[in-house]
């Protein structure tokens, strides 16, 4: 069968569908790039905001049309949305032939097989076990590669939809890690990004995620390491010890806010107050002095006054995030935020909230580039620019986008670039040519 997938929500998303690639290339399929020349279409769908959902409908309507034009084609819905919204999906969309979750992807051949037979098939069976770990991913040759080390989550934000849609925490053995670390560096990638909802409680018999960064950092070849996302609540000074001392592990972490004020913050479940995030910024900072820290913040979330929302901008205001996400809450089906507070902080104040802090956060991260002027930084080339195709967009162990001119150099290269300006987004800059020793 002729296959094509299409991926929407977070990284983890993304490799699951690498994930999806190999088993069903493992079965004989064929992957096309486009719906035009596919027997079977693929959406693995994100849960996360209900502007997430939209997407979705609106391809699957886009499917109908197809199918109604006389397509033969059989459509599928996976990822969290498919897990967390079974029934609508089967009510609002009879498009939908296929509908299975997360955990259920080694399913998928035999669902087919079903589907191609008139039946419809559904899995969303969530697994206390599965990982996937013995499936290897399907990569686009790049210069970051994906590992997921843990799946789910149990940490049960009230305001969270993921729990419910891909169930339990369960970590991968670091062994595994190891060795898919070692594959990823003999298919020529640079980077390792460590994913999981909460890496930091990584838990594998006596191993920690400070002992598996350092073990993912000792793989011989690999370049950088990164992770994403952590939780604020646990930040051994152990893991900041790792982080600092060894050269591979990327100067950056993702710490996500979402609200500066305790009061919400202990209606969302995050386990930490106002202070307790200030206090893990500062012990940050002195351990890690370079260290770049970007956020997600929610705003408007159910109960979310002025004097909240001020709260937000104080915390904004004294860390001084590199950069930020910034989000309308979106109330989801079934989340504890949805069964214990009403959702009653009106559209139009959640739209002017997130301006307000959209604005302010510009302002930070554009003052916080404009530091980096002058410095010069080591940089892993990663594409050509968007806007410039001559030019390349490369990284800063410490995340920062910079652009600049270097006709010589591919992706993959490390390169030494001087900052000679800052935007919000990206910094520009220039080779630095190596000194030359001329012997005469
Ligand atoms: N595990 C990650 C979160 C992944 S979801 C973590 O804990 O950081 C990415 C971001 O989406 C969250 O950090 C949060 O800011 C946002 N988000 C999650 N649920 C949301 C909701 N119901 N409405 C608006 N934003 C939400
Ligand atoms: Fe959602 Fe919280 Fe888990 Fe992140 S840590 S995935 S926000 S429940
Ligand atoms: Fe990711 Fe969206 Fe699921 S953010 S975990 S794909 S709900």
């Amino acid at each position: 069968m002729n296959i094509y997938l299409e991926t929407y929500g977070c990284q983890m998303n993304e490799y699951d569908s690498e994930l999806i690639l190999s088993i069903l290339k493992k079965a004989d399929h064929q992957i096309v790039q486009s719906a035009d020349e596919a027997d079977v279409a693929f959406l693995n769908t994100c849960a996360i905001r209900e502007n997430a959902h939209k997407k979705i409908y609106h391809r699957l309507d886009e499917m109908r049309g197809r199918k109604k034009r006389g397509q033969k084609l059989v459509v599928g819905v996976l990822g969290c949305m498919a897990q967390s919204l079974r029934e609508e999906l089967k009510d609002n969309a009879p498009v939908v032939d296929i509908i299975a979750g997360p955990d259920s992807y080694k399913r998928l051949p035999g669902l087919i097989s079903e589907a191609c037979g008139g039946d419809t098939g559904y899995d969303l069976s969530l697994s206390e076990y599965e990982t996937y770990s013995d499936v290897a991913p399907v990569r686009v040759p790049g210069v970051n590669a994906w590992i997921a080390i843990m799946r789910g989550c149990d940490n049960f934000c009230t305001f969270c939809v993921v729990p419910y849609t891909r169930g339990r925490e369960r970590s991968r053995s670091p062994q595994n890690i190891v060795e898919e670390t070692q594959a990823i560096v003999a298919q020529g990638f640079k980077q390792v990004t460590l994913l999981g909802q909460n890496v930091n409680s990584y838990k594998y018999g006596n191993y920690d995620f400070a002992d598996l960064m350092k073990m993912v950092g000792d793989v011989p070849g690999i370049r950088r390491v990164r992770f994403t996302s952590p939780h604020p609540k646990d930040f051994p000074l152990k893991l900041l010890q790792v982080m600092k001392d060894h050269p591979k592990l990327c100067n950056q972490i993702h710490l996500p806010l979402q609200s500066g004020s305790t009061e919400v913050l202990d209606r969302m479940n995050r386990t930490y107050s106002k202070q307790e995030f200030l206090d893990v910024v500062n012990v940050i900072r002195d351990t890690i002095p370079n260290v770049s820290l970007s956020t997600d913040i929610i705003c408007g979330f159910c109960g979310e006054t002025e004097q909240d929302f001020q709260d937000t901008v104080d915390v904004v205001e004294q860390v001084g995030f590199d950069s930020a996400f910034i989000f309308k809450y979106s109330e989801r089906k079934n989340t504890i935020a949805s069964r214990k507070f009403p959702d009653d902080v009106s559209e139009e104040i959640k739209t002017e909230r997130v301006k307000k802090l959209v604005e302010i956060q510009r302002a930070i991260s554009l003052a916080r580039n404009e530091k980096e002027v002058g410095k010069t930084f080591d940089v892993l080339i990663e594409q050509p620019s968007k806007k410039n195709r001559e030019e390349w967009l490369g990284r800063s162990d410490h995340n920062k986008g910079v652009v600049f001119a270097a006709p010589q150099h591919k992706p993959g290269d490390f390169v030494k670039v001087k900052i000679t300006s800052a935007g919000t987004h990206t910094l520009r800059g220039e080779i630095v040519t190596p000194a030359i020793a001329f012997c005469v």
